[in-house]
Formats: C-alpha cells, sequence, structure tokens
C-alpha cells in the first residue's frame, strides 16, 4: 500500500445523502490508516463534500477552498468531492489551482488511491458515474449514531425543470435488497436504533417487483432496530403499498418529508412536478388516512421564472391547508443546463426575498402550531445529544421534534416523556418511566 498522508477532515454541505457519503469517505480512509484531525487541528488532507443544489452552496465550497491556506502560506491536500466535483469536474481545478483532487459522488470508493497519487504531486480527477459499484467497495460499517442514515437509492429520473440533480447525480439507481438489508445489520450491530433510508427520490427505490414497503417490512423485523424513517419521495412514487405501510408497520414513524415546490398549478406544470396542488393535498389526505397522527414537511421554491404574486397566495395557501410540522424554503437559483434556466420572467431578487420571508413566516407559524397541538402527549424519545445545561438532553418524538429533558440517561438511550411546553423548533418534556437502553 502506498503511504498516505497521516489525517483527515470532511466538511459535508448540503443534503443529508452528503453526510452518509461523509461518513463513508471516512470510514474509507481510516481503514486506510488515517486519523481524523482533532477539533482546531490542521488536517494533512481536506476532503469538501460538496453540494450543487443552490448557487451559493458552490460558491461557498470555493470560497472555503481558498480559506484551507494557512497562515505560513503552506495548505493541506485538497479533494472536492461531492456534486460540485461531478458537475465541475476539470473545470474545478482550473478554477482553483488549490485543488488536487477531483472525485465524484459515484467513485469515492477511490479516494485512498486518489490521495496517493495527489501525495505524489498529480492532480487526479475521477467523475465517472459506473452502476452503484462504489458500495461493493467500501468496507462494513462498524460503528453508527443512535439514528443512522442508509441511502438505498441515488439519482432522478424526474426531470424537474430547476434541478441539477438529474445531471449530478445521474439516472434513479436502486442499492439491491440484500446489501441494504445487510448493512441495516451492521448499522444495527453498530449501535443504531434508528434508520433513515435516503434516496434522492428514495421512495422511488426498488428490487425487481419489491418496492419501498417491502424493503421497511423487512427492517421492521430485525430486533434491535426501533424505528425506520425514509427520505426524499417524490409524490408521484407514493405508492398504495407504501401509504398503507404507514398504517401497519409500528416501527415506521409517523412522518413524511413530501416536497409540493409550489402551489400555484401553472407553476408546477413548469416545473415539471408531475402533480398539482390538489393531487398533493388528496395524496396527503390518503396518508393521513392511514395514519392519522401523520406529521407532514415539505420543501418551496419561491420565485421560479414567471411566479406571480397570484401563484405565490396560492403557495402560502398550501401551507395554511397541509398544516406543516416543519418545511425547508429556497430562493429559486437558475442552475446551468437546466431547462427553466432557459425560460423568461425572472423574477427580482427584491421580490424573491419578500416571498421567502413571508413563507418563512407561515412555516413558522405552522411549526408553532403544531408544537403546540403536541403539549400534554405522552410519547417516547431517542436521546441523540447533549442539551447546553448540565443534566440536559435531547432527543426526538416518532414526530422529529427535538424535545429537551432533564435526566441522567445516555445518548442512544429511549426515554418516556410527556411533552409539556413548546416552541418553534423544540419542546420541552418531563420524564415517566426509563425504558431499558
Ligand atoms: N433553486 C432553488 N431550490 C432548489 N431546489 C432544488 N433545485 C433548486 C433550485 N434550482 C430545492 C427543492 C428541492 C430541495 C432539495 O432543494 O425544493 O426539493
Ligand atoms: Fe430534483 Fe425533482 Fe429529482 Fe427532486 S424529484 S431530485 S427536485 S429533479
Amino acid at each position: 500500500m502506498t503511504t498516505l498522508p497521516a489525517s483527515f477532515r470532511i466538511k459535508s454541505f448540503g443534503c443529508q445523502m452528503n453526510v452518509y457519503d461523509g461518513e463513508r469517505m471516512a470510514e474509507l480512509l481510516g481503514d486506510n490508516g488515517m486519523t481524523p484531525a482533532a477539533d482546531g487541528e490542521d488536517a494533512d488532507l481536506v476532503v469538501l463534500n460538496t453540494c450543487h443544489i443552490r448557487e451559493k452552496a458552490a460558491e461557498k465550497a470555493y470560497s472555503d477552498v481558498g480559506r484551507l491556506r494557512r497562515e505560513d502560506g503552506s495548505r493541506p491536500l485538497i479533494a472536492l468531492a461531492g456534486c460540485v466535483a461531478q458537475a465541475e469536474g476539470a473545470e474545478a481545478q482550473a478554477r482553483s489551482k488549490m485543488i488536487d483532487i477531483v472525485v465524484g459522488p459515484q467513485s469515492y470508493h477511490r479516494l485512498p488511491e486518489m490521495v496517493a497519487e495527489a501525495a505524489l504531486g498529480r492532480r487526479p480527477i475521477d467523475t465517472a458515474m459506473p452502476a452503484l459499484s462504489k458500495f461493493d467497495a467500501l468496507p462494513r460499517r462498524r460503528k453508527a449514531a443512535p439514528s443512522a442514515f442508509l441511502t438505498v437509492q441515488e439519482g432522478c429520473d424526474k426531470f424537474c425543470t430547476y434541478c441539477v440533480v438529474p445531471y449530478t447525480r445521474g439516472a434513479e439507481i436502486s442499492r439491491p435488497w440484500d446489501d441494504v438489508v445487510a448493512e441495516a445489520d451492521a448499522l444495527i450491530e453498530g449501535g443504531a436504533r434508528e434508520i433513515v433510508l435516503l434516496g434522492q427520490n428514495v421512495n422511488a427505490w426498488r428490487d425487481g417487483p419489491r418496492r419501498l414497503d417491502a424493503l421497511i417490512r423487512a427492517l421492521s423485523k430485525i430486533d434491535g432496530l426501533e424505528r425506520i424513517r425514509y427520505t426524499t419521495s417524490h409524490p408521484a412514487d407514493m405508492t398504495d403499498g407504501l401509504i398503507a405501510a404507514h398504517g401497519e408497520i409500528d416501527k415506521l414513524m409517523p412522518y413524511l418529508h413530501l416536497p409540493v415546490q409550489s402551489g400555484s398549478d401553472r407553476i408546477l406544470k413548469a416545473m415539471n412536478r408531475d402533480h398539482t396542488a390538489d393531487s398533493y393535498r388528496r395524496l396527503i389526505e390518503q396518508v393521513r388516512a392511514a395514519r392519522p397522527d401523520l406529521a407532514l414537511s415539505g420543501d418551496f421554491i419561491v420565485g421560479f421564472p414567471g411566479e406571480s404574486d397570484e401563484d405565490f397566495t396560492r403557495t402560502l395557501s398550501i401551507v395554511d391547508a397541509v398544516g406543516y410540522a416543519a418545511a425547508y424554503s429556497f430562493k429559486y437559483s437558475a442552475r446551468p443546463g437546466t431547462p427553466a434556466a432557459a425560460m423568461e420572467g425572472a423574477v427580482s431578487p427584491h421580490v424573491m426575498d419578500e416571498r421567502l420571508q413571508q413563507l418563512q413566516e407561515r412555516i413558522a407559524k405552522s411549526s408553532l402550531a403544531f408544537n403546540r397541538s403536541c403539549v400534554g402527549r405522552d410519547t417516547r424519545i431517542l436521546i441523540d445529544r447533549k442539551g447546553r445545561q448540565p443534566g440536559q438532553m435531547i432527543g426526538k418524538t416518532p414526530w422529529l421534534q427535538s424535545v429537551f429533558v432533564e435526566t441522567d440517561a445516555a445518548i442512544g438511550d429511549m426515554l418516556d416523556v410527556t411533552l409539556t411546553s413548546a416552541l418553534r423548533n423544540s419542546l420541552g418534556g418531563a420524564l415517566r418511566t426509563a425504558v431499558a437502553a
């Protein structure tokens, strides 16, 4: 084996799939003899695991590259990974001389050999998009957080007109059933009690005739696994089986992240979303019929080309109609190569800012109302981090709310609590009886 530098740091931007990829790169580098740099310590290798979905994220990655130069003028080896790497390829190294390695999301199993090459002064690039061979080349999972991510699907065939994902992550592709189950087993052995199945279009997952509901059902039979979640879903792939699963599988948490993007049919059509505001609402009614306490979250884009005040008002109405527990909203950002980038009717930055602010206020109101409606409920939380006060821990409810509780329980424990107070982003809870860890 070639000698690699001693220490590394991985910085992930963007979505949970990047967080997952970052964990797997860390395991891989660790298996090759490198160690994670401690906080505040200079790393010999820095991997920037980038996101390309909105312009600022890519710009941020480039400025982060610049900031890696140390005071004495030296710098670590720098690897640009993730979707900016995929989209920019050789361009990235032309734009910044500091980038030694460019590695796309389907090639990071090759990272150790690329680091070795870079250590010899070369500038390796790999942005090939083979099938999911990287998963076969990665080490088995050994340690996992109480809530662990597991990527089961990558890429997207939906071609929403604003989105770069079909270009950066390629066509929809699913990991085979056996691989997923084996990784879930390993994560649970490594300490996970909750598994979050990830995919750009996770509910498009399939292995032959088997769809995501069958996979969730199989995982729910694994002892030691207490909770299952999945994200992100497209309305077009909410199969009857998956809707029914929400009512039938106790371990499947009552939470659904289902982006709608806009409440205006005209804009949804221009976005190539395959659903209307009404068909989206009916779909939500169906899932709620299967699981009445379902909490919903969504994604919204404001300022898509041609969006009028009236279109935007419809977006606000859908927030009120659905009663989201949480939602993410973004200003439209034209991405090179996407059909929307060539559309007319650009919305001015000022109008975008105003709409975003209004939408976020409406969402905040909805989150607060949802959290308040939960006060008084008895529920179970999975402790995932320490609070700021001594003796305070933070855990997640089935509806993905953060609950602050006074307890001497440890991370990974599950506790029965009564929800006692509500803010927009968190709740207070009082301990009932501790459940055996
Ligand atoms: N501009 C703004 N937001 C976008 N998203 C995707 N592409 C864009 C874009 N070009 C948002 C969508 C998606 C989320 C992950 O990011 O809301 O659901
Ligand atoms: Fe992008 Fe649309 Fe695919 Fe989501 S469904 S990844 S928004 S193209």
